[in-house]
């Protein structure tokens, strides 16, 4: 290893955005107004933001060029045959309806796919996932692979959905599941890649109980990148021959562009059925606009027809891969529990293992990521109970998440090696005082979706 040549970026940079150096007594106030929750800070007041990877990506000269090209005609317009055709020749499916972002396509997919006592099985659902199927009176239920539950093992694929369970439950449901969902990467479950071996068991028995497949394909380009690294069978194959691989199994997917499409808003649903798309496309027109622009510009459009096929470039995804590898072997090597094996977007530390003095009630996750921000002005994300617990029905009692976990999103083509450096350096600082990091306690939350909002106090030691 020692001679092997460093990692460069693939790319240089035409124009930059300067970061705010500022002092922990700084931090410390920004923290307090912001009632301890990083969503609350102003970004100007973080140095290094890996709160998430979504939208937060640089665009390519070539982006910014076809956002001249971008044509805002309300109806027919030029950007969205591009837009369409270039779903249509990476995905392969023949339906385009465009959406201002991912979750509004999921909005228009379950509100016409799913009724009250209806099931959605998904390897795991990420938050908005889940908030639109029950908001269409539907369970939202996770079948994670038995594998993912040891952050430490190293397990290729840790995205994969439970075929087991999925076999019972579609025993035990018949009638009741409208559709199953596999989400690649599995975002919720720590940026894991799901197998193509997965993806075909699922797609098996979900054509022998008849119900279709549709795929949750925000960052599809890296589970195509990880599926071929983890897979010998698979060395041969291009990335554009995989990715197609994939969706040919389905019948259509969900998409947020603010991912793997890199652009900064916009996202679509695609499916096979032209019925089905006639009946999304109704709606659309009452939720987010005309059939050929959706919910976006026609620049929008067009950065994002050009994203899909720069994300699908060899350099780009093997740089992408090799830095978030290199920051979890880093850590790793300075024996800090983070999830292995490393995943796509995302460096996610197990605060439970981190900070195991802090019960999980005193959310040891939230406490990390505090800490992240007062040591180097790194903003992460708790993915943990704070995100995550639900309430037993009848007692009310808080259950925890399966996972205590702070995620380390890297945004696409943003931050440079040197960044990646500092971020490791600042994560051993808080692992070494460690000990002497308190647990928090909700002060105030709203009911759903309380991560956004919630305020948080300390809880001494
Ligand atoms: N599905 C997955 C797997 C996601 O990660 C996200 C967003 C969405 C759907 C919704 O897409 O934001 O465009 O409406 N994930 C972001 C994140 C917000 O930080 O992981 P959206």
């Amino acid at each position: 290893m020692s001679d092997a040549l460093p990692i460069i970026e693939p790319f240089r940079i035409k124009s930059i955005e300067p970061i705010l150096v500022s002092t922990r007594e700084e931090r410390a106030r920004h923290l307090a107004e912001a009632h301890g929750n990083l969503f609350k800070l102003h970004s100007a007041d973080v140095m290094i933001d890996l709160l998430t990877d979504s939208g937060t990506g640089a665009m390519s000269a070539e982006q910014w060029a076809a956002v001249m090209r971008g044509d805002e005609s309300y109806a027919g317009s030029p950007s969205f045959l591009r837009f369409e055709s270039a779903v249509q020749e990476v995905y392969g499916f023949e339906n385009v309806i465009p959406t201002h972002q991912g979750r509004a396509a999921e909005h228009l997919l379950f509100r016409t796919l799913v009724r009250p006592g209806h099931v959605v099985p998904n390897n795991t659902h990420f938050d908005t996932t889940r908030a639109n199927v029950e908001a269409a009176g539907g369970v939202a239920l996770d079948l994670p692979c038995k594998e993912s539950e040891v952050t430490s093992s190293d397990f290729p694929f840790k995205g994969n959905m439970d075929v087991d369970a999925l076999r019972r439950v579609l025993a035990e449901k018949a009638g009741s599941v409208p559709l199953v969902m596999m989400t690649i990467t599995n975002n919720a479950g720590g940026g894991q890649p799901v197998s193509l071996d997965n993806l075909r068991a699922v797609h098996a028995l979900c054509a022998a109980h008849s119900v279709p497949l549709f795929i949750d394909a925000c960052r599809f380009a890296e589970n195509a990148w990880l599926m071929r690294a983890r897979d010998p069978a698979l060395a041969g194959s291009s990335i554009p021959e995989l990715v197609r691989a994939v969706f040919d199994l389905s019948e259509g997917c969900t998409m947020s562009a603010k991912k793997d499409g890199l652009a900064n808003i916009g996202g679509f649903v695609a499916v096979r059925d032209p019925e089905l798309a006639a009946e999304l496309r109704r709606r659309l027109v009452v939720t987010e606009g005309f059939p050929t622009y959706g919910g976006m510009s026609g620049r929008d459009l067009d950065a994002v027809a050009q994203g899909l096929y720069e994300v699908l470039h060899e350099d780009y995804l093997e740089y992408r891969a090799a830095s978030v590898r290199y920051v979890v072997q880093r850590l790793d090597a300075s024996e800090i529990p983070v999830l292995r094996p490393a995943g796509g977007h995302a460096i996610f530390l197990d605060a439970a293992r981190f900070l195991p003095h802090i019960p999980v009630r005193r959310y040891p996750g939230q406490a990390l990521a505090m800490e992240l921000y007062l040591e180097g002005g790194i903003r992460s994300c708790e993915i943990g109970s704070v995100m995550l617990a639900h309430h037993d029905e009848t007692t009310g009692e808080e259950i925890p998440a399966r996972h205590e976990l702070v995620r380390l999103a890297i945004p696409r083509r943003t931050y440079t090696q040197s960044h990646m450096d500092y971020v490791i350096e600042i994560v051993r600082r808080v692992w070494k005082r460690r000990d002497a990091i308190a647990g928090v306690e909700i002060t105030a939350a709203p009911p759903v979706l309380r991560h956004f909002q919630a305020e948080f106090g300390r809880v001494g030691r």
